[in-house]
């Protein structure tokens, strides 16, 4: 990682806004990052990075070693989203965001749900602190490690195949960081699988979940990932911190994400918690080609992505100052514009640090 090098705290963050609303949103994020830092006594040095669908089809570049190199000499990256639908599915899901996972070994997803004063959608029965939870799903093995096949294309017994890889040592890592987060928090980790149909694997998550839960101090309990979707919506409150593969931790939180507020409030973190190299940070959104140049797109999930990383930085009260930002202005009731969310959290972070 890059020594401090613009004052004595000091990061380089990489900023990759991608395509459609990405850039509308991390403009945003940028902007609440500086205010937040100028106050905060800290400083970013933000390198533009340009990557994603309208790069690709411009170049047929997706990830280039050399940008790879740039990437991996910076503090964190900054994500916007990308994709496009003159794209084919897959180029860039496989060629640039699950590349980046594996090769900065990103190996925890954060994904934080919490549910705000001000947010309406499918949450109408729960109180506020019934949803509060994290859900930290594995990144870089299960279904998505990029096993399996396809043999006899295009004929009557074509078979394609996915192969879920669980290695001990990666289950063991993602376990023992929600473990230490548990700790932090509640206390309580709660592993979702579905170790009885899926014997082998649940296995192996089973025992070293149950091994690394004893040594960290936290109860775990365990659901089914049937069961857990179930729990989410009738009764999040059971839930403080998940843990999970990564198959089923893509469809846990982006159910999680709905019922907090929906996609664009939901913030990530592609985390390397060893710290050997850049950890990734954007909003669960996409590119939204339907409002991008609109002026419509709700920054919140890029503020809140942005928070995640300022405390990942170890900047945690400028990390809590813009999360309280986030929902001081929801509070108040969601803008309609993206300027008008920009407006609004500048406000609300110049009376954060006035108070
Ligand atoms: N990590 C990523 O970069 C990422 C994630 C998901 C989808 N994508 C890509 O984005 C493109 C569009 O995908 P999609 O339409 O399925 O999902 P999407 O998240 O871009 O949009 C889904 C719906 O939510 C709305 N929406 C999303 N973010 C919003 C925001 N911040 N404010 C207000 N409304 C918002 C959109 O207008 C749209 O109606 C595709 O090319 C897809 O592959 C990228």
């Amino acid at each position: 990682m890059s020594e401090p090098n613009v004052s004595e705290r000091g990061y380089v963050v990489a900023h990759l806004p991608g395509d459609g609303i990405g850039p509308e949103v991390t403009a945003v994020a940028r902007q609440c990052v500086d205010a937040v830092a100028a106050r905060r006594g800290f400083s970013v040095e933000w390198r533009p990075v340009t990557l994603g669908a309208e790069h690709y089809l411009a170049t047929g570049e997706v990830l280039p070693d050399p940008v790879l190199d740039e990437l991996r000499k910076t503090d964190a990256v900054l994500l916007g989203a990308v994709g496009s639908p003159q794209v084919k599915p897959g180029v860039l899901e496989r060629g640039l965001l699950l590349r980046l996972r594996a090769e900065l070994d990103l190996y925890v997803n954060l994904r934080p749900s919490k549910l705000r004063a001000g947010v309406g959608g499918a949450v109408g029965k729960h109180q506020l602190s019934d949803l509060d939870l994290v859900i930290v799903r594995e990144n870089t093995e299960g279904l998505y490690a990029g096993a399996g096949g396809t043999v006899h294309k295009g004929t009557e017994f074509e078979s394609a195949t996915e192969e879920s890889l669980n290695t001990r040592a990666g289950v063991a890592r993602c376990v023992a960081y929600a473990a230490a987060l548990a700790a932090r928090r509640s206390g309580r980790l709660t592993l979702v699988h579905k170790t009885n149909v899926l014997t082998h694997a649940g296995d192996l998550w089973q025992r070293t979940a149950t091994e690394i839960a004893a040594q960290a101090g936290v109860t775990l309990d365990y659901a089914h990932v049937d069961a857990a979707c179930l729990y989410l919506v009738d009764d999040p409150g059971r839930f403080d911190v998940i843990v999970t593969d990564n198959l089923f931790g893509d469809i846990l939180s982006d159910l999680g994400a709905a019922l907090t507020g929906g996609l664009g409030l939901a913030p990530s973190g592609n985390l390397n918690p060893g710290r050997t190299g850049p950890s990734v940070f954007e909003p669960v959104h996409g590119s939204a080609p339907d409002i991008a140049g609109k002026g419509l797109a709700s920054p919140a999930g890029a503020v809140l992505s942005s928070a995640l990383m300022l405390d990942h930085l170890g900047e945690e009260q400028a990390g809590a100052d813009l999360d309280a930002a986030v929902s001081a202005v929801l509070a108040a009731g969601p803008p309609g514009t993206t300027a008008q969310w920009a407006q609004a959290l500048l406000a609300r972070l110049d009376q954060a640090v006035e108070a």
